[in-house]
């Protein structure tokens, strides 16, 4: 495996077990607030990133490279409004996806097609995940302040994101 998409690949593993950390840690706090439904969905995205994280550990070491299991990231452990959990959740989708595109340039740049297909995965689920935060961001600010709007976008939330999920 090249050199170069050797290590990108590694520095991916390292975002998506963030990833998967800051929505654990996000989780928690929407659990700690009595937020059940914005909990379970965060516990879910969580989730969701550690098998990102395993799918690239395994694709490495198939491909005779080295994988090195990364140190994590404290995460953010709490926020002032759902509207700062939500703008944090899209933030760092945006920050995966332009990772993966960056891959996926050096994937061309080095003419590295098998890498560059594998990663076509990625794209897919950016595309869905961003689409997923963007959606119930856009809902919040739509909200507000709104206590009662809060309680029911609490309750339908898993609804939205598989409905957005679905779409795509
Ligand atoms: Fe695997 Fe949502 O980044």
């Amino acid at each position: 495996m090249n050199k170069t998409i050797e290590v990108l690949l590694n520095d991916q593993i390292k975002y998506e077990a963030n990833a998967s950390m800051h929505y654990m840690a996000m989780a928690s706090w929407a659990d700690e607030k009595g937020y059940n439904g914005i909990a379970e969905f965060f516990y879910k995205q969580s989730e969701e990133e550690r098998v990102h994280m395993i799918k690239l550990i395994k694709f490495v070491n198939e491909r005779g490279g080295n994988v090195v299991i990364p140190a994590l990231e404290k995460p953010k452990a709490s926020f002032d409004s759902l509207g700062e959990l939500f703008a944090d959740f899209l933030k760092s989708e945006m920050f995966v996806t332009e990772q993966i595109n960056h891959v996926i340039y050096e994937c061309l740049n080095k003419k590295d097609y098998n890498v560059h297909n594998f990663m076509q995965w990625y794209v897919t689920e950016q595309l869905e995940e961003e689409a997923v935060a963007r959606t119930l961001l856009d809902k919040l600010n739509i909200i507000g302040d709104d206590k009662s709007g809060h309680y029911m976008f609490d309750r339908d939330i898993n609804t939205i994101a598989t409905a957005v999920d679905t779409e795509e």
